[in-house]
This record gives C-alpha cells, structure tokens and sequence, in this order.
C-alpha cells in the first residue's frame, strides 16, 4: 500500500552548514589553536568553501533545495576584541546575496560552537563580559550583515556545546568543571536574550531563534525510575534552557540527531527485536524519535523549523531510507498538529566534524579531500525530488513511521 505524503504550501526544504567546518582558512579561533596544539584534528582548508560557495550554491539549486542554513564566523568578523572587518562582512553579505539570487531563503547562525581567540582568552562564556561582547557581534551583525534575512539562529546547541566543553573535557577549553559550566550555561541565556532584543530593535522583522539539539528519551523498563530519569533528561536537556529562553524566540530551530532509550527493554515483544541500524558514528538510526521530539516542543506554540538531522554515511548505503523515515515523521508530526515548517538536512557537504576530524561523511554532496572536488550522493537525488514536489511517497507506510516496540 503507497501512501503519499503532502506537505504544507511554502514549506522549506533545504541544506545545512556551519563556518569552521566548511569554509576553510579560519586560523584565529579557539578550535584552530586547539588542533595546532594536538587537542583536535586540524581543520585547515576543510572544504574551501569559502572560496567556492557560488559552484556550492549552484549545487543546492540544482539539488531543488528552496532554502539553506550558514553560519558566519565571530572570529572573521571580529579578529580583535571591538575590531570589525568589513571586508568579511562583505563577503557575508555576498554570500547571503547569492543564496537569494538562487531562490533560496537563508538561516543565518551567528555563533557554530568556535570563538575568536581574544574572546576564548579572556574566559569566554565563562567571563560575564561575554554578555555584552556576544550583543555587540550581534549588533554589527544585524547592523552591516543580514539586510533583510528573515531567519536568524544567535547559538547553535548551548547545551551540547558547553557539555563537552566543560563538562567532559573534549573540545575546547577542555574542562570538566560543573561551576563553570553552570557559569557558561547562564550566561548563554543571557547573551541570547541581549542579542535578541538587540537584532530585533535593529531588525524588527527578523524571526530569530536558537538552534537546539534535543533527543527523544524513552523508559523501556517496568523499573519507575526509568520513568523518573525520562521526565528529568527531558526537563533538563530538552526543555530547561528553551524555557528561560521562551518569551525571547520567535521560532524553534531543532537539531535532531538521538534517540535515548533507558533502561532495558521487557517483555516478551522485546526479545526478539534486531538491533537499530546505526550510522557511521555508531548512533541509532531511529526515525520516529524525531516525531516525539517535534511533538514536546508544541507546548512552546511557536513555529518549528528542523535546521538539523543527518548521519555519517560514507557509502551512502543508508542516507535515502534516513531521509524517508525522519521526513516522513516530521510530517506525521505535522498531521498532528506540531507547526512545522520547514527541514533541512545535516549536512550540505562531508566537513570537519569536530573532534573526529574529516573521516565521517555526513555529506549530500562528498568530497574529495585532496582535489576538493564535489561528488553528489545519490541518496540527494532521492531529497531533491521530495523537496520538488513537496511530498514524499511511502511504499510501507506503517514501517516507515512507526517502530514503536523499541
Ligand atoms: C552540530 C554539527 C555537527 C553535527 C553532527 C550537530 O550537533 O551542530 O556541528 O557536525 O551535529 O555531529
């Protein structure tokens, strides 16, 4: 039985990147001079995207894409402490000039996890300055660089960002400190706040949001304190930071990547479930999780757009049946009431993915590394008829939307 799937006039359908892990050449910031210290994989020309972003464009066109998701690079703009460039402000302006040449609607981040080195040595989030320092990039931002964009993302996920950061020690500054980690985390709602009010004044038509990476947890066993750390993972990671955020968003964008199953499972349905299919990083495969994620952040009454969910997958073996099963429990979200409004899938082009270097290929598009040639994947095909046509059709509609015994 076929089933096709319609989704609302105007959705929009697209690509996501971010700066550092594309664009190449950014050597003044805090990942940069991590990898020159061993910390992390050097990031070096990465995807010489910053030079190539028209021929990039151009493939997301073609790819039938009608909006995409960048970021602009803090360490660029600013490279000193109150010192803007506006050469790179122009080429920002250039770049969001050429995704609306082409018809597509750009998401424009402020801040993708790296920070100019003048900021990160003088105690980044963790110094209450950072408040003030985080508005007045905005403010220049907003002032010289967006025009007239419409969607703009100031953080891109504070919690996963400031969790390995300063909890697990594993990106930079690589501590494991829960009192500076409380320090950074409060100090994030209140740059988003500040830089909110702040683009809005100058910006008053600008929809502006947060990029929040949430999961979706689920007790398994009859154990009730299954049931209890479910209601506090989603209190503290999912809900808590968006909630001092509520009254200064105007859209919620979700990076959806993980499905968090606790406990173990039970009875007799269980035992004979094969394991989820996995990523090249190991992670689940789990596409209705999206669909509950999608469905707890109706409580906000605010537009929803998916500015993030992907998988590593080299040999492309598993991207289209991904993107089948995620997209079509977006819109199963959607039929039941969660206002959503457009998706973009994790990522545009294979990058640097942080501390793991450029092994993993979350790509539509793969590269090649040593030509920097652009290679595109044919599960993007498979994307770009969906985003064409606005539907998506189902060949097993009930395996495709639900796998609830997991
Ligand atoms: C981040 C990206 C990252 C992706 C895959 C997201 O959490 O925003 O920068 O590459 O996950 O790990």
């Amino acid at each position: 039985m076929k089933k096709i799937l319609r989704f609302p006039d105007g959705f929009l359908w697209g690509a996501a990147t971010a700066s550092y892990q594309v664009e190449g050449g950014i050597e003044n910031c805090d990942w940069a001079e991590a990898s020159r210290k061993g910390r992390v994989p050097i990031c070096a020309r990465a995807c010489n995207h910053y030079n190539l972003y028209e021929s990039d464009f151009d493939i997301v066109q073609n790819l039938g894409h009608n909006c995409h998701k960048i970021s602009i690079e803090w360490a660029r703009i600013e490279p000193e402490e109150g010192v803007f460039d506006l050469n790179e402000a122009a080429h920002y302006k250039n770049v969001i000039a050429s995704l609306r040449m082409r018809g597509l609607e750009p998401f424009v981040n402020l801040w993708h996890f790296t920070l100019p080195l003048w900021f990160s040595r003088s105690g980044g989030f963790e110094n209450p300055q950072s408040v003030e320092r985080f508005t007045r990039y905005a403010e220049f931002v907003a002032k010289e660089i967006l025009g007239d964009v419409k969607f703009v993302l100031t953080i891109n996920e504070p919690l996963v960002w400031a969790g390995n950061g300063y909890m697990h020690g594993k990106w930079p500054p690589f501590k494991k400190n829960p009192q500076a980690y409380k320090k950074v985390w409060g100090n994030l709602v209140k740059a988003h706040i500040a830089a909110y009010k702040t683009i809005k004044l100058i910006r008053p038509e600008a929809q502006i949001g947060i990029a929040k990476h949430n999961m979706y947890f689920k007790a398994l066993g009859p154990n009730p304190i299954q049931y209890i750390r479910e209601a506090l993972y989603k209190y503290f990671w999912n809900r808590r930071f968006l909630n001092k955020i509520k009254n200064h968003q105007d859209f919620i964008g979700l990076n959806f990547y993980f499905y968090r199953p606790l406990g173990k499972p039970f009875g007799k349905t269980f035992e004979k479930l094969p394991p989820l299919p996995k990523s090249d990083m190991g992670w689940d495969i789990f596409p209705e999780g999206i669909y509950h994620a999608l469905m707890e952040l109706t409580q906000y009454h605010k537009p929803i757009y998916v500015v993030e969910n992907g998988l590593a997958d080299a040999d492309d073996s598993r991207r289209e049946a991904f993107i089948r099963g995620y997209v079509a429990n977006v819109h199963r979200a959607i039929e039941n009431g969660a206002p959503i409004r457009g998706y973009m899938h994790w990522s545009l082009l294979d990058n640097y993915e942080w501390a793991e270097g450029f092994e993993k290929r979350f790509g539509l598009v793969e590269i090649d590394y040593k030509t920097l040639e652009r290679h595109i994947r044919p599960s993007a095909y498979f994307y770009k008829n969906i985003c064409e046509t606005n539907t998506l059709e189902l060949e097993e509609p009930e395996l495709e939307l639900k796998s609830e015994k997991y």
